[in-house]
């Protein structure tokens, strides 16, 4: 096939099909006529009809990042055209961090973003995926996979590169907010809802990065170096789950190694581990470059990302992975063609699946206004409470002037930058600025939601001033001459860079300082990528952990602020004192991590064992209203534990309250003391009650046996704990479970 062959997009075949009974129509009814099979007949069809050609064009996508480009590829990520004469609608897969990524990959001549093409500003952020994981509420990662999904199909996008769930081992990761936090458990609920709602849509999704992909710095050449029995009972664990309730299209591989072996070159997290023991049935796609060889088709990659298209040459650069070496082992053998059928036979079948054949996607015009709706939703349950001494929050009526310092949140919230990036309808609020020696797609933007207006709105009557927190003393003036200070204090982090420790960059901590010594009360409402160091602490009155707030995010914290909302999100990350506390004090500079200093006792693992307090622990949050547990019952069955409580709110306003099961694990099993076994989010009105009920999965009370090849289930009495957080418990009781050996 010839480049100029290439395109002939969705929205040209629907023309073709409007006006004409085509090839093309003909086709295409082929590869729909047989709706009544499942995914993996309908691809075994369609396999049989393929050339090899066709099969080869299957296993490539186009990066549609750079301008010499396939046209008809309208995704910012990757394209793989249709094949019109089967039938086969084009893949047009694009960024979703957090939304429709859109970031402008150029700049102007006075060194503006620019656009190289699509619509810019046309897409709605959500609140970055650690604030997702905060809320600790699948329904809302549903809600907002469905409404980024939406936007994508009335764009014509069939397949977003989302569902990221590297833990966080690395809280100084840039891409720590693309993450969803330092549990398993809670990690892969919540990536589970967000790529179910996003396939609910007819969008295919991503999980990524497989695996161990968890710091920037070195990203394409670090390698993870970890034992089987750790990385299983964390990573690993993360990926299983998630995969197993959400269904993920692909399974994006990553950059990084781990043990030495290229994520996407890995025959034993690839082959042995994703596709044999868990029985994997979608495609493995590379990250874009990150493919290595031929032999990648071995290790068990389907498809190569982000290929360079060569002018004339039909299938794109000749040197590539994919490209003619593919066909050159496939012509000697070393590549069989069995396997180029399985690899395309698992494309097609999660188009099926996805109803990609069924459903294509219809340009349409968004409603922006429903959609921030949601992003705003999202955010009003990540927000976590961290402190609030005297109960300065929610502000009350006595407060009658309010001086709202820096984060330029007089008109926005911060965003995170990168493949993540969403450019947010209307422009960013300020112009996009970019740290010096950033690449093209590194951009800090704000979002155009102001905290500052959103306050004044539900405060009416009250005097609302703006000091940008350049000067610290100006500010503190202005703090002294107002009821409540409240300083807003920004860390932006980037795919591409870790930050390199935990403060508070440009002098935020001494603008803190200021602030609060003249106003004694003072709130700080941060937005940030990641856990961050509070030197501050004890001279503030209250603490709001807003993430990168999105869409809604200048709406939602003010409802906080004063009430309307009751904050309900619970930190899925924990909050060290400071870096020493961390596994690794320093950001690891070498080619090789070694993640044997923790093994599987990430987060709050890592704590409990070495008997550390940090800042603020792993599922901690207040509330404005206060919850009670009561009426503990732990059942079990073998290895299938349940456990029953009664969660009561006790306080005078209505709120959600997080209670979280935890499960001792036997001392000398060379586990950390606990682990999170389940967790429900509950709505009540005051004096209200519910019963919880947890079931819990019995790979949680598990080790990884590597010899045998298996979990184990160690028979004994286990210590349940129900509590706040990961260091406050309510209820104690005791779980007997039987032995028992679980397929791996
Ligand atoms: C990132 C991926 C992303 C891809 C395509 C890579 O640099 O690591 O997360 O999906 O680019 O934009």
């Amino acid at each position: 096939m010839k480049v100029t062959d290439l395109p002939v997009g969705r929205k040209q075949m629907q023309t073709i099909c409007l006006t004409a009974l085509s090839l093309a129509c003909m086709s295409s009814a082929i590869a729909q006529q047989s709706a009544s099979l499942t995914p993996d007949q309908r691809a075994d069809q369609l396999v049989k009809r393929m050339s090899l050609d066709d099969k080869h064009h299957m296993v490539q996508s186009y990066n549609t990042m750079i301008e010499k480009q396939p046209p008809g590829g309208i995704g910012t990520a990757g394209y793989v055209p249709a094949l019109p004469s089967l039938g086969i609608p084009a893949l047009q897969e694009n960024d979703a961090g957090i939304g429709v990524q859109n970031y402008p990959t150029t700049k102007d001549q006075n060194g503006q973003p620019r656009h190289v093409r699509g619509e810019a500003g046309n897409a709605t952020p959500l609140p970055s995926t650690l604030g997702i994981a905060a809320t600790w509420n699948p329904k809302i990662a549903f809600a907002g996979g469905s409404m980024i999904a939406g936007e994508a199909h009335s764009q014509g996008i069939n397949m977003l590169l989302a569902g990221g769930i590297n833990l966080t081992r690395e809280p100084r990761d840039g891409r720590t907010f693309e993450y969803l936090g330092e549990d398993p458990l809670l990690a892969s609920r919540i990536d589970a809802g967000e790529i179910s709602g996003i396939q609910s849509r007819h969008v295919l999704s991503t999980i990524k990065h497989y695996a161990l992909n968890d710091q920037e710095t070195n990203r394409l050449t670090v390698s993870s170096n970890i034992d089987e029995r750790a990385m299983r009972e964390s990573d690993l664990l993360a990926f299983e789950l998630a995969i197993e309730s959400g269904h993920p299209a692909s399974v994006m591989c990553g950059y990084n190694k781990v043990n030495n072996v290229w994520d996407c070159s890995n025959g034993h997290l690839l082959n042995d581990v994703l596709k044999g023991d868990w029985k994997y049935p979608g495609w493995v796609m590379t990250d874009w470059g990150g493919d290595h060889s031929v032999n990648d088709a071995l290790a068990g990659v389907d498809q190569v990302s982000g290929i360079d298209v060569v002018s004339g040459d039909s299938l794109g650069n000749s040197t590539e992975t994919f490209g003619k070496s593919l066909l050159d082992a496939l012509a000697k053998g070393t590549v069989t063609v069995s396997r180029l059928d399985d690899m395309v036979h698992r494309i097609l079948r999660e188009m099926y699946a996805g109803g990609l054949f069924d459903d294509p996607p219809v340009v349409k015009p968004l409603n922006a206004a429903a959609d921030a709706l949601v992003s705003q939703r999202a955010e009003e349950q990540a927000i976590v409470l961290l402190k609030n001494d005297q109960s300065l929050l929610p502000l009350n009526h006595s407060v009658k002037s309010i001086a709202i310092i820096g984060g330029h949140a007089d008109v926005g919230v911060l965003s995170g930058g990168g493949s993540a990036q969403v450019w947010p309808i209307g422009g960013p609020a300020i112009p996009a600025s970019q740290p010096p020696g950033l690449a093209t797609w590194q951009w800090m933007v704000y979002d155009p939601t102001s905290p500052m207006k959103s306050l004044q709105k539900l405060l009416p009557g009250v005097t609302v001033r703006y000091d940008d927190g350049s000067d610290p003393a100006r500010a503190a003036a202005l703090a002294k001459s107002s009821d409540v200070a409240i300083v807003f204090a920004t860390q932006w982090t980037c795919e591409g860079i870790d930050v390199p420790n935990l403060s508070l960059p440009s002098g935020q901590d001494a603008l803190i300082d200021a602030v609060s010594a003249a106003n004694t009360h003072a709130v700080v409402v941060l937005e940030n990528g990641g856990p961050v160091k509070m030197p501050w602490l004890s001279k503030v009155n209250a603490v709001v952990e807003t993430w990168f707030p999105g869409a809604g995010g200048g709406e939602a914290i003010a409802e906080v602020l004063t009430g309307k909302v009751n904050p309900s999100g619970r930190l899925p990350v924990t909050f060290p004192q400071d870096e020493q506390q961390l596994p690794r004090p320093q950001l690891t500079n070498a080619q090789d991590v070694d993640y044997n200093i923790e093994g599987a006792a990430v987060g709050y693992k890592w704590y409990d064992e070495k008997n550390l307090q940090p800042l603020f622990p792993f599922g901690f949050g207040l509330s404005y209203s206060k919850f009670g547990y009561s009426d503990l019952h732990v059942s079990s069955q073998g290895d299938r534990v349940t456990v029953s409580f009664k969660v009561t709110n006790t306080g005078q306003r209505a709120g959600m309250d997080t209670p979280q099961v935890y499960v001792g694990m036997p001392a000398g099993s060379g586990e950390a003391p606990r682990r999170l076994i389940g967790f429900e989010k509950v709505s009540l009105q005051p004096g209200q009650s519910t019963t919880v009920t947890v079931t819990v999965d019995p790979r949680l009370l598990a080790t990884f046996d590597v010899p045998g090849h298996q979990w184990q289930v160690a028979a004994g009495s286990y210590p349940i704990q129900v509590g706040h957080s990961s260091r406050d418990f309510v209820l104690n009781g005791q779980a007997n479970v039987a032995a028992a050996h679980i397929a791996p």
